[in-house]
């Protein structure tokens, strides 16, 4: 089957995604100054770009782990089905703890994994996303710091994918498709 051909609209510049990335690190340093170690988890795949630039703006004493969640597949819609792939590597039992996400659609995906993290016994535990839709929100879910509110749009770029590609742009932007 080939996929219908789209072209991507761009909606944030890199320049204001970095100039974000710079304000919300001063949120987190003020929120977790005098940790004695901070574990910051990035959601795979779609965190990864985010989550690289998000720890160079943070000077605190900082360890990264990775927790693989799905509940697009390739498709564009949500299946609401939230399951773990890949779990942490480290214990955080009585870290503190920040979970990374690229985008808050439905809310099913942070919700289930902060619940599943909590059972993990970290200190204090808070999330931040890139991006958030609320106009989608189907489960009442609400990070502690969001880069950009969005309207109802399908994105890709900075991480972010459709059906694997366009993780590599260096921007978001929208997915407009077109006839041929
Ligand atoms: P939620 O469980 O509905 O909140 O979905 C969150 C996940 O869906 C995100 O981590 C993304 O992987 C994916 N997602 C939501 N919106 C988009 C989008 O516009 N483009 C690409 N992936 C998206
Ligand atoms: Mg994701």
């Amino acid at each position: 089957m080939s996929q219908q051909k789209y072209v991507i609209d761009e909606m944030i510049s890199a320049k204001s995604i970095a100039a974000r990335i710079e304000e919300l690190s001063h949120d987190i340093h003020k929120e977790f100054e005098g940790t004695s170690k901070l574990v910051v988890v990035g959601l795979l795949r779609g965190s990864f770009v985010f989550i690289a630039d998000l720890v160079r703006e943070l000077d605190l004493p900082v360890e990264v782990d990775f927790l693989e969640a799905s509940s697009y597949g390739d498709a564009m819609e949500s299946s609401r089905e939230v399951r773990i792939f890949k779990d942490l590597r480290g214990a955080i039992e009585g870290r503190d703890v920040l979970v990374v996400e690229d985008i808050i659609d439905t809310g099913h995906t942070l919700a289930h994994v902060t619940d599943y993290l909590k059972t993990k016994s970290p200190a204090r535990l808070k999330s931040i996303a890139l991006l958030d839709k609320p106009a989608r929100r189907e489960v009442d879910y609400k990070a502690d710091w969001i880069g950009f509110e969005i309207p109802d749009e399908f994105v890709v770029g900075y991480g972010i994918d459709y059906a694997q590609r366009n993780r590599n742009l260096p921007y978001i932007g929208t997915v407009r498709f077109t006839d041929q």
